[in-house]
């Protein structure tokens, strides 16, 4: 799918990977909306020229009202980029007790449960678009999602089940001219990384094989920008970490 005539929702387009996705995609031609629950969206997207909805990923109507906003703005969806997602952490079995169930379903609730809601109405609009390629959904997983750490249980459930999923929603998708690929990212420099100490951002930098750095959120980018523009990639979850292999 060619970028410069597409029209995209990123959600977690405030921040982050979806800021950064959202911002090369622009370069690149796109339209686009950007979908966030914060109200610092609201600039983000002035700044690179995108419309902005008020969304929570994990709610129905939200969602919903945010996929008709994007629709009448843009004229329709070729590509849902989902990058809203939290990471919360705690142990199964912490000093405090047990892991509180309502923090465990928080996570999935948001980045499984909060993408798939995404991603089928985004998928309704594309399968209107009436053509060879109708859309391309791209999913955020994580190195999480196959060697999660400690503390990680319910993250790395979350993204277990996004890689889990591709599959699946490829086949499911087919007779639509949909593909979807999932993007499994290492450590990235972002507002979610960038809120921890320097000596822990750099301990985490050491542990990645090469280059010893955060990655970049505009290589994250890149790697979405590629997966719209090959026709062939489907059903796929893509690793972007430097080969770390999380201890
Ligand atoms: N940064 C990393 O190193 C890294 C690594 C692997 C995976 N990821 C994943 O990439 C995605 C983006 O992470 P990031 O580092 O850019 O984080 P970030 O915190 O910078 O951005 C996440 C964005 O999601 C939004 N969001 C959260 N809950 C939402 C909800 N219910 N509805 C709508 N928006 C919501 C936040 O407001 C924020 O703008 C996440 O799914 C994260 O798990 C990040």
């Amino acid at each position: 799918m060619d970028l410069s005539n597409a029209r995209a929702i990123v959600t977690g387009g405030a921040s982050g990977l979806g800021a950064a996705t959202a911002e090369l995609f622009r370069q690149r031609g796109a339209q686009v909306t950007v979908l966030d629950r914060d109200e610092a969206g609201q600039a983000a997207a002035n700044a690179i020229g995108a419309h902005f909805a008020r969304t929570d990923v994990t709610d129905e109507a939200s969602v919903a009202a945010a996929i008709a906003l994007a629709v009448e703005r843009m004229g329709g969806i070729d590509i849902c980029v989902n990058c809203a997602g939290v990471a919360t952490a705690g142990k199964t079995l912490g000093r405090e007790g047990p892991l509180a169930l309502d923090s465990f379903r928080r996570v999935i609730e948001i980045n499984l449960i909060g993408s798939f809601n995404v991603l089928r109405l985004a998928a309704a609009e594309m399968a209107k678009n009436g053509r060879e390629e109708n859309g391309v959904i791209v999913n955020t997983a994580s190195v999480a999602a196959f060697d999660g750490q400690a503390g990680q249980a319910a993250y790395a459930a979350s993204k277990a089940a996004i890689a889990g999923m591709n599959l699946p929603i490829a086949r499911d998708l087919a007779r639509n001219n949909i593909r979807i690929c999932a993007i499994a990212p290492g450590i990235f420099g972002t507002p979610m990384l960038r809120g921890l100490p320097q000596e822990v951002q750099d301990s985490l930098a050491a542990e990645v094989t090469n280059p010893k750095r955060l990655g970049d959120p505009a290589e994250y980018a890149r790697l979405a920008a590629f997966i719209v523009e090959n026709g062939y990639m489907n059903g796929e979850t893509i690793r972007i970490d430097g080969a770390l292999r999380m201890r």
